[in-house]
């Protein structure tokens, strides 16, 4: 069991700077989940942890022990992959025997390993079958057992639900977080996808063109996002933003969005902010509430109709905007909602930074 230290990593390819300056610490026995849109450098970040790339800048501790330079086989990981790469020639008993077997582990203690973790992932029944015999989630759960049955120190993961249906995606899901829960190993684990971030993290590291965005528990990361990017990249539907510039609201301040609408702002958000001040205001589909004395005024172009919730899509003056609701009832096409906003987010328009 070991904690992980990145001290401002850096890796370029040839000229090309795919990670640049990160710094992380995660505590030994987290599931951390490194998330980004897809060519952020999740991969190439992971894959210099496991040391199957060697970093250009920075250095790696496992442990408190310097692992920078350290051979994968060295660093005690096991990676699951997109790619499940069984041996297709192989029984699955064999597929999760294979690695020990290479590491010289007894016989017994090998098979006795076999058995618990087929039981783990309730694969006893496959053991004696061939990949080829089994559908995709099958699959993906021997290629996690061949990485638990060696009882890694840090496991990691690449997107490893990528190639399974959606209904089996959030069951597999469940269960590597149950495993993950049961093995107490330091989990890191890649994904593009929110949800994924959201449900399966103690610790989220937000990354964007291979720099850290924001590193922290995912809800805290969710409501108190640092910057532009990281607002807009979790939550579903994506958060609005409107341009605006800060103005007095009686003793309080507000974003006034021009044309009269004012939007205003809570007390502990006002430090950073002078009258005057251009800023662009943030606010998730979730964080508004019809009010006949609300504010904004949400032209209704279109309702999409999700059972739990609708979302309402239209416009607020020229800027598009998508408001979510509760419950199965949507305004018709046409109509004009009154909005009042619950929780107001303020950002610098040039650099993103959020200022509270
Ligand atoms: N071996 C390599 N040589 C050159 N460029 C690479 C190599 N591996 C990755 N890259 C580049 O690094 C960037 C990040 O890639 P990757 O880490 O795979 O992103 P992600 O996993 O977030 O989608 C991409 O622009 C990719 O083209
Ligand atoms: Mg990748």
């Amino acid at each position: 069991m070991v904690d992980v230290r990145l001290r401002a990593v850096g890796k370029r390819f040839g000229d090309t700077v795919v990670l640049d300056g990160v710094d992380a610490h995660f505590d030994d026995g987290a599931f951390v989940v490194l998330v980004g849109s897809s060519g952020c450098g999740k991969s190439t970040l992971l894959r210099c942890i496991a040391g199957l790339e060697e970093v250009t800048a920075g250095t790696i501790e496992f442990g408190g022990h310097d692992v920078t330079h350290a051979a994968p086989r060295d660093r005690d990981v096991a990676m699951v992959f997109q790619s499940y790469a069984l041996y297709p020639h192989m029984t699955v008993r064999d597929n999760l025997a294979f690695g020990l077997a290479l590491r010289k582990t007894p016989r017994e203690v090998v098979d006795a390993r076999v058995q618990e973790v087929a039981r783990m992932l309730s694969i006893e029944h496959l053991l004696d079958r061939h990949p080829r015999a089994l559908s995709g989630g099958q699959r993906q759960r021997v290629a996690m057992g061949r990485a638990i049955v060696r009882r890694p120190a840090v496991f990691m993961f690449d997107e490893p639900l990528s190639n399974l249906d959606p209904g089996l995606r959030n069951q597999v899901r469940v269960e590597i977080r149950r495993l993950h829960d049961e093995l107490g190993a330091t989990s890191i684990y890649v994904t593009h996808d929110q949800v994924e971030a959201m449900t399966l993290a103690d610790r989220l590291v937000v990354l964007d063109r291979g720099r850290v965005q924001q590193i922290g528990a995912p809800l805290e990361v969710y409501r108190r996002p640092a910057n532009r990017f990281v607002a807009g990249f979790l939550g579903s539907p994506a958060m609005n933003f409107l341009r605006g510039h800060i103005a007095r609201d009686g003793d309080a301040l507000a974003v006034a969005l021009g044309e009269g609408v004012q939007v205003p702002l809570a007390g502990a958000q006002v430090a950073a902010l002078a009258p005057g001040r251009e800023v662009e205001l943030g606010i998730r589909p979730q964080d508004v509430v019809r009010d006949d004395d609300g504010p904004l005024a949400l032209q209704v172009e279109l309702v999409e109709t999700l059972g739990s919730h609708v979302h309402v899509h239209g416009r607020i003056g020229a800027a598009s905007f998508v408001a979510a609701f509760e419950g199965h009832q949507g305004p018709a096409r046409g109509e004009v909602l009154r909005l009042r906003v619950t929780l107001p987010h303020v950002f610098d328009p040039a650099s993103g930074v959020a200022l509270r």
